[in-house]
C-alpha cells in the first residue's frame, strides 16, 4: 500500500513538472558579469505590458532599438533608444543607475525599476515596473542583437512572460520596418 502511494506521488510530481515549467528558474533576475552581454546595440523583437493600455501601447512600435553604453561611472549606464512609432522616429536618452541586479531610470516622467532575466544567447530580456505619480505599470521586452529570434526562444519568452502574468498575446515587431537611424552610431 505504502509503495503504491509513493509511486502515485512520484507520478503526480512528474506530471505537474511537465505542465508548469519551473517559473522560479525561468524568471530569475541576473546581472551578466561579461559586459559584452549587456553593452552595445539591441533590437526589440517582442514584448508585453500590463495593465492593458501599456500592452496596447507596444503596438505602435514598428521597430525599436536600444544602445547601452558605459560611462566613466561604473554604476551609470547610458541608455539611448530609437522607436519607430506612429510613422516617425522617437529618439531618447537617459542615464540609468545600476545597483546590484536592479537598474533604475526616469523616462518621460516615469520612474522605472527593473532587471535583466536569463534569456537565449545574443538576447537581452528586460522587465521593469514604472510609476508616474499614482499610475503604475510594467513591461517585459525581449531584445536580440540581430532583431531575429529562433522560434524555440519565442516559446521560452512566452513562458517567461506567462510566469510573470503578462498578457498572453505578446506583441511582436513586424521585422520589416527599418530601424530608426542613429546619428551617434560610430562607423568603425
Ligand atoms: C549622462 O551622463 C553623462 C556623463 O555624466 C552626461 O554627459 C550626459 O549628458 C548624461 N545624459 C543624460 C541624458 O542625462
Ligand atoms: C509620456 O507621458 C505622458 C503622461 O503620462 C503620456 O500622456 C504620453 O503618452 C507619454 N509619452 C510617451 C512617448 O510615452
Ligand atoms: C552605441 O552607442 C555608442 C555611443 O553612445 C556608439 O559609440 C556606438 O557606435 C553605438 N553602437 C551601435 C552598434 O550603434
Amino acid at each position: 500500500m505504502a509503495l503504491l502511494a509513493v509511486v502515485f506521488l512520484l507520478a503526480l510530481t512528474s506530471i505537474s513538472d511537465e505542465a508548469a515549467p519551473d517559473c522560479k528558474d525561468l524568471v530569475k533576475p541576473f546581472m551578466p558579469e561579461d559586459p559584452k552581454l549587456i553593452f552595445g546595440k539591441w533590437v526589440y523583437v517582442m514584448g508585453a505590458g500590463d495593465p492593458m493600455p501599456y500592452h496596447k501601447a507596444l503596438e505602435c512600435l514598428k521597430s525599436s532599438w536600444i544602445n547601452l553604453s558605459r560611462t566613466s561611472d561604473t554604476q551609470i549606464v547610458n541608455l539611448r533608444w530609437g522607436d519607430h512609432c506612429f510613422n516617425r522616429c522617437i529618439m531618447g536618452e537617459v542615464n540609468a543607475t545600476v545597483s546590484g541586479i536592479a537598474t533604475t531610470f526616469r523616462k518621460n516622467l516615469s520612474d522605472h525599476k527593473g532587471h535583466i532575466l536569463q534569456s537565449c544567447s545574443d538576447c537581452l530580456l528586460w522587465t521593469d515596473t514604472f510609476r508616474n505619480e499614482d499610475v503604475t505599470g510594467r513591461y517585459i521586452m525581449q531584445f536580440t542583437r540581430t532583431g531575429t529570434i529562433d522560434p524555440k526562444d519565442v516559446e521560452i519568452f512566452k513562458k517567461q512572460a506567462g510566469c510573470l502574468n503578462f498578457p498572453e498575446n505578446v506583441h511582436s515587431c513586424d521585422g520589416e520596418t527599418e530601424l530608426c537611424p542613429d546619428d551617434k552610431e560610430s562607423t568603425e
